[in-house]
């Protein structure tokens, strides 16, 4: 693996994202000693602050989102004494000397991570380039939104490979970060009972679904250019996705996860009108508060879809035939991530005779809020069977919250700010994965155009338009719920 970098230049140092995710993960990752005692942190905005309020400005981040359980008054002085500020204007180059003047001498390497408006990228690069910060120690992190199509996203990436070799580029999914996602690799190559059985022959449909109870939680502007489509399915589902129908990587490093992953994103069929749903959320209730519907949260009438449900298909040898059901939407019933796959049923049921009724086994994987994954089996229940036979569907379950009862569990930017750090772009997304996933999403808008398909109402509170109901029922399948 590459050097660790001896430091970290965070963009968009005063923003939401550093407050919430970085600032609290960082020192995550400095209070279990996981980075250099010599790694200086500098941030940078447009706000004019002083090494000492951008200091105090983390101070306070760490008092809102770190749990008590986490705070520790000496070792977050000591953290504090890490990060120095650097005020920037990223719309020109002018700034970037400075930049490059306070974080002092990078020959230790140094680790870039950029989360800025999608017009600041180009410049941005512009800038770090003409002062310097973009030789071979150099890596850069990416968070999204990285354009909001393929072609406006490979202008992004064009803008960053000027500068950057692909081997430099770290493109953030931070679905990737959470231990669950990673955990399918585990339970996939990792144990043998599952493989044998995950195809066509063995598999009948696979769900995904992604929902949240939150609205559009004050990231007005950004969420209605984006829609649900753009802002989940682009990335996370489909990274998901990739990661449960791709086949056995030769080993678990960056090219050969990726080279799989981008195999699957390739082979996604074209969807077709009819195995589409676009829906709006409406008014409604969510764990007993009322809450107002999309227009009137946003303050307009506004056609961009909060929920999306699809029909999709990996047109290859294993997956021929094999539906993957894909749901995502805000304002919905429960926060819940979590992929179910449903196997076919056994070939013939030898208990019919006695009244013994049979159900298709389930794997279900629940990636949040619980931790767990659940298989559902048959079982006969006890009993003398005088008036027949009646087998039941019993779980077996393996919780990941009490099987690794002891072990933090850490949010995804910390695995992520850390690999970034010490330079292992495994967990990160390549080129030719973020536009296979781009192209097969503006197919899809593109058949939104086309047949001018608006958003379905849905109550808030509910799991979507009814159409999504229909979308599966159709093929005699049911939501898990
Ligand atoms: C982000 C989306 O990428 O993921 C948000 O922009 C969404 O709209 C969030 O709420 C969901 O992430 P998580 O980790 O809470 O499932």
């Amino acid at each position: 693996m590459p050097l660790s970098s001896s430091a970290l230049l965070l963009f968009g140092a005063t923003g939401d994202l550093a407050r919430r995710m970085l600032l609290p993960s960082l020192y995550a990752l400095h209070e279990d000693g996981l980075i250099a005692a010599d790694l200086r942190i500098t941030g940078t905005a447009r706000s004019e602050l002083s090494d000492e309020a951008f200091r105090e400005f983390a101070s306070e981040a760490l008092a809102e989102y770190l749990p008590e359980d986490r705070k520790d008054d000496t070792k977050i002085a000591s953290f504090l004494e890490r990060l120095q500020y650097q005020p920037l204007d990223a719309s020109t180059v002018e700034g970037f000397d400075d930049l490059a003047a306070k974080l002092g001498d990078i020959s230790g390497g140094l680790s870039i991570f950029l989360s800025t408006a999608p017009f600041l990228f180009e410049p941005t690069i512009k800038g770090l380039r003409s002062a310097g910060l973009t030789g071979d120690n150099v890596r850069i992190g990416l968070e999204k939104p990285l354009g909001n199509d393929l072609a406006s996203s490979r202008v992004i990436n064009d803008a960053v490979a000027g500068a950057f070799d692909e081997s430099q580029i770290f493109r953030i999914d931070h679905y990737l970060g959470k231990e669950t996602v990673q955990n399918l690799m585990a339970l996939r190559f990792a144990n043998m009972m599952f493989e044998p059985l995950w195809n066509a022959n063995g598999i009948e449909h696979v769900q995904i679904t992604v929902s949240e109870t939150v609205g559009l939680e004050g990231r007005h502007g950004f969420y209605d250019d984006t829609g649900a489509l753009r802002d989940m399915v682009q990335n996370h589902m489909l990274q998901l996705l990739a990661l449960i129908a791709m086949e056995a990587p030769a080993d678990f490093d960056a090219t050969s996860v990726r080279d799989e992953k981008v195999k699957v994103l390739r082979s996604l069929r074209a969807v077709k009108p009819e195995e589409m749903v676009r829906g709006q959320y409406g008014s409604g209730a969510i764990a007993g508060e009322a809450v107002k519907s999309y227009d009137d949260d946003l303050g307009e009438a506004s056609d961009t879809e909060t929920f999306v449900a699809l029909k999709a298909h990996v047109d290859n040898w294993r997956w021929q035939g094999v539906p993957f059901y894909l749901r995502t939407g805000k304002r919905m019933h429960e926060r819940r991530s979590e992929i179910v796959i449903r196997f076919k049923c056994v070939p013939h049921n030898i208990f019919a005779e006695r009244g013994g009724k049979l159900a298709a086994n389930r794997l279900v994987i629940r990636l949040q809020p619980e931790e767990y994954v659940r298989l559902i089996v048959m079982a006969k229940e006890p009993g003398m069977d005088r008036d027949g036979v009646t087998l039941r569907e019993v779980p077996l379950d393996l919780s990941l919250t009490q099987a690794f009862a002891k072990a933090r569990r850490r949010i995804a930017y910390e695995r992520l700010l850390l690999d970034l750090i010490d330079g292992d772009p495994t967990l990160f997304v390549r080129r030719d994965e973020v536009e296979a996933q781009w192209r097969w999403i503006d197919a899809i808008r593109e058949v939104w155009a086309q047949e001018e398909m608006e958003p379905k109402h849905y109550g808030s509170g509910s799991w979507g338009p009814s159409a999504a109901v229909a979308l599966t029922e159709r093929n005699g399948v049911s939501w898990h719920e």
